[in-house]
């Protein structure tokens, strides 16, 4: 394409009238028309034919002069607009390959060579399934069909005969070429190499993971703070029940010992008045009256430890948990026993709860939701005498709603929509990791439930959880 017309408007070779130009010999001397005796053999007349017909010799010249002109600055043009082309496909890290109709490669891009290894002057002119793998030949061999037919030809899959396996698979994308006389005349094929993007994506999908598992790391984490945090109220929780079973014991232990000394003084032979004697001396009555209320006592304290233990390990497990039926009265309570007991300065606590209400659901993420609420109002009343918590209890609907407020420093606008988010916390490092509301928000949404926080007018902040009673419900209906 380069020197198309090489020659510049200034090399032309023409030249004026008086200028030693093929127009008036001034001299007179080999002048066309003018024979060497210098005499005009076209008459008179002639010299003003001489004349017309240089100055449209003239003409003519001027008119290939600007001719000339504009067909260099065209191709000046056409130079730059190919250079630009040229070096765009050049950069282009994606391959571009022009075929004819009978798939012949016209054009090639440097990405082309790069991954065969073939150079570009052999890749033009060669047949473009030659630089596939066989097993892609008879879809290459459809394109032009199929482009014909007014198929688009997108997102194909092909193996190249790349210069290693990685590099072999590309996702190809082809287009039809019209020729000027708007005829399909070829097919530009542009192709992604796939081996780069399922490396980036496998190597993604490893840091998504790795991701993942810190973050369960992280949650579990989260968990056994709470609960080292708890065991001390725990430990004072067992306290109760295990010191009266204790001191049951002990009393059924001396009753025994008394029965024991009763029966073996009821010896044959002695009288009925005797026997009463005895029987009032040893307090027999009254000690068979107090067995069974001993024992009842004991079997409650027992079971309350027994249940004690259950929450603990539901509380620390990681399984998924089933749904169950429970009193979440009473679960709200020994939560809110749990974090009250650990504190130093203890907040008063004020229910306003029925008695009793069952309702079904995930008792042991229940649990811990309410721990979390406790434990941030607690923090938020940390070394105040007059701090008070109000948790609140009650069906609404098909939901049990509880509330838990405080009398606290409540919550800074600007961090109202923050606080559910992972990691976020005021707390100095150490005392808290920013996830007990996100782990709770996070629980509470996936039983189909919600928590939202708001402030109160006069000082601190209200928590509600929201969680549908899955009672009458199908078992785990919900994920
Ligand atoms: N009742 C509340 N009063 C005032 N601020 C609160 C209250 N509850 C939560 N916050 C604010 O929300 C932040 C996030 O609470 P979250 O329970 O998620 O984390 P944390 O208590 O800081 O740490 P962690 O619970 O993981 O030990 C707290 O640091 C605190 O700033
Ligand atoms: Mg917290």
């Amino acid at each position: 394409m380069a020197g198309l017309m090489t020659r510049s408007p200034s090399s032309v070779a023409l030249g004026r009238r008086g200028e030693n130009s093929p127009g008036i010999n001034t001299s007179g001397v080999n002048s066309p028309g003018v024979n060497s005796l210098g005499v005009n053999s076209l008459g008179d007349g002639g010299d003003e034919m001489w004349i017309d017909v240089i100055q449209k010799m003239d003409e003519v010249y001027t008119e290939l002069v600007h001719s000339q002109a504009e067909l260099e600055t065209k191709n000046t043009r056409l130079e730059e607009a190919y250079a630009f082309i040229g070096s765009v496909l050049e950069s282009m890290a994606d391959v571009v390959i022009v075929c004819d109709e009978n798939g012949v490669i016209q054009q090639v891009n440097r990405a082309l060579e790069g991954l065969t290894g073939i150079a570009d002057s052999s890749l033009r002119g060669a047949a473009l399934a030659s630089i596939f793998q066989p097993e892609a030949h008879a879809e290459i061999a459809s394109f032009m069909g199929r482009l014909k037919a007014g198929e688009t030809i997108s997102q194909c899959e092909l193996s190249l005969a790349a210069r290693s396996e990685e590099l072999s698979a590309i996702s190809v994308n082809c287009s039809p070429r019209t020729g000027p006389s708007g005829r399909i005349d070829g097919m530009v094929i542009v192709g992604r190499p796939v081996g780069e993007l399922q490396r980036a994506y496998r190597e993604l999908d490893v840091a998504h993971k790795q991701l993942s598992q810190t973050q369960q790391q992280l949650l579990v984490s989260e968990k056994m703070a709470a609960l080292g945090r708890l065991v001390a109220g725990v430990a004072h929780e067992l306290n109760n029940p295990i010191s009266f079973v204790y001191g049951n014991m002990h009393a059924l232990k001396r009753y025994g010992a008394t029965i024991v000394e009763y029966l073996k003084k009821c010896a044959p032979g002695r009288s009925y008045d005797e026997m009463q004697a005895l029987r009032k001396d040893l307090k027999i009555d009254r000690l068979l009256a107090d067995i069974e209320p001993l024992v009842d006592g004991t079997l409650e304290g027992v079971e309350r430890v027994s249940d004690i233990v259950q929450d603990l390990r539901r509380f620390s497990s990681n399984q998924q948990e089933s749904e169950e039926e429970f009193d979440v009265v009473r679960l709200i309570r020994t939560a809110a026993d749990w974090v009250i007991k650990t504190q130093r300065e203890k907040p008063r606590v004020r229910f306003d709860m029925p008695d009793h209400l069952e309702m079904k659901g995930r008792k042991g993420q229940l649990h811990q939701i309410v721990v979390n609420l406790v434990q941030n109002a607690s923090d938020a009343l940390a070394a105040r005498t007059d701090g008070e918590i109000a948790i609140a209890c009650a069906r609404r609907g098909g939901d049990v709603v509880v509330t838990v407020a405080d009398n606290g420093t409540g919550i800074p606008a600007a961090h109202l929509d923050k606080i559910f988010e992972p990691f976020f916390t005021t707390k100095p490092i150490g005392t808290g990791t920013g996830l007990g509301l996100y782990v709770s928000y996070s629980m509470a949404m996936k039983q189909g439930g919600d928590l939202t926080v708001a402030n109160l007018p006069a000082s601190g902040a209200k928590f509600t959880l929201t969680i549908p009673d899955m009672t009458g419900a199908s078992a785990n209906a919900r994920g």
